[in-house]
């Protein structure tokens, strides 16, 4: 009986992680061929309203957007790129991988309507192959990346670049979309399209009509600039927006671009007998008062001669109060003296209650009686010009 429990479960268990590996797609591609994945939007339309269709009879075609990375990284691997032109379209990832190994990559599913999300495992499995010898690029004006990824298009490219090649094996190499090499963004009218690069290579030699691209005539009609069309017998495009434009056409060979490096030269191992150590001589000695007196002795000079000017400035040309007060009328430093005495002796009353009356009303009362004395009148300078009624030295004073 506890055989057959632990089977029962050790079944579910097994069930459980083939469901498990379910959520997991997994490819096995070669090092230098062109790999694309569509990511549809019906897939994972099923994922956020798995029974709808089937119970409710609703049909949801939500508008979906994609965040795609290599797990436990913020990016995509650096061959692997993602393209999705508006959420009602299918997403595509896409590239060629330059050196193999395994890729896990996540996606991430937003449903754009209910905000729910899901999650898609892709891995990707790399294996080492040897690059394909003969190359060739082609450029495709009229069409856009998105519009060349899905595989039927792929596969009418192919077709006609074979028929150009002469050759029934080719293979996708790369595709590019032209405004990741440099291209314009077209302008948003029909009939102007970003373009795209399509790489395809194969193991035969180039044909006929690809080696004309090679010719100095070729080169010569193309700097021109004039419109050159694909050279006659060898246009096999069906359709035109497949269409490639030939003076862009590019060959590599890649047989011919590698001269095999020379090898290194192996020595014994053991460095030569090569006498005794001899010391360098010492360096010859050198001067160095000229630096010392540029560096050091010039700029003292100068701060020293500075320092002069200052004091001079500040200290020998002053003129000193003596001197300014023998410049002054008399009656104008007799007014600012009364001006300051009167100041501090306010000043003074304010810090003590029980000061004695101001001197400087003196002569206005007596302070003991109380006595008013009349104003004076005098042009004497040393009377004070606050006990003046009609001022005789207006001139000396703010006019009101
Ligand atoms: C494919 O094209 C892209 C964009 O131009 C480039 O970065 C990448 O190296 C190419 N891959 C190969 C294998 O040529």
């Amino acid at each position: 009986m506890a055989g057959y429990g632990s089977w029962l479960l050790f079944s579910t268990v097994c069930a459980l992680s083939l469901f498990g590996a379910d959520a997991e797609i997994k490819f096995s591609i070669p090092v230098g061929r062109f790999f694309t994945y569509e990511l549809m939007r019906e897939t994972f339309q099923n994922d956020f309203e798995p029974l709808s269709k089937l119970y409710a009879g609703r049909w949801y075609d939500d508008p979906m957007i994609f965040k795609c990375n290599k797990q436990h990284f913020p990016d995509l691997p650096e061959w692997l790129r993602f393209t999705q032109r508006h959420p009602y379209d299918n997403g595509f990832l896409y590239g060629t991988p330059t050196s193999p190994g395994k890729c896990i990559i996540e996606i991430y599913a937003i449903n754009k309507r209910s905000y729910e999300t899901v999650r898609h495992i892709l891995v990707i499995q790399i294996f080492a192959e040897k690059l394909l010898p003969y190359q060739a690029e082609f450029f495709i004006k009229l069409r856009e990346i998105e519009k060349v990824l899905p595989s039927s298009v792929q596969e009418d490219i192919k077709q006609d670049l074979q028929n150009l090649w002469e050759s029934k094996t080719l293979e996708m190499v790369n595709m590019t979309n032209a405004l990741d090499r440099g291209g314009r963004v077209p302008l948003p009218l029909a009939g102007h399209f970003e373009g795209v690069y399509v790489k395809v290579g194969s193991k035969q030699q180039f044909s006929k009509c690809l080696r004309k691209v090679l010719t100095p005539e070729h080169q010569r009609l193309c700097t021109a600039g004039t419109k050159v069309k694909v050279p006659g017998g060898c246009n096999f495009c069906r359709d035109p927006s497949n269409c490639i434009t030939w003076c862009k056409t590019e060959l590599f060979d890649l047989t011919r671009e590698q001269p095999a490096p020379p090898p290194p030269t192996m020595g014994s191992g053991i460095l030569e007998d090569g006498g005794d150590f001899d010391p360098p001589e010492s360096p010859p000695s050198r001067d160095y008062f000229p630096d010392y007196i540029v560096t050091v002795i010039v700029p003292l000079i100068l701060a020293i001669i500075l320092c002069l000017l200052l004091a001079y400035i500040m200290f020998g040309r002053r003129e000193g109060v003596a001197k300014r007060n023998a410049k002054t009328d008399q009656i104008q430093l007799y007014h600012q003296h009364t001006i300051h005495d009167n100041t501090d002796e306010l000043r003074n009353m304010a810090g003590n209650r029980s000061a004695s009356p101001p001197l400087s009303t003196l002569p206005m009362f007596n302070s003991r009686t109380g006595e008013r004395f009349p104003p004076l009148q005098s042009d004497s300078p040393t009377i004070p010009l606050i006990m003046a009624q009609q001022d005789p030295y207006s001139d000396t004073l703010p006019r009101k």
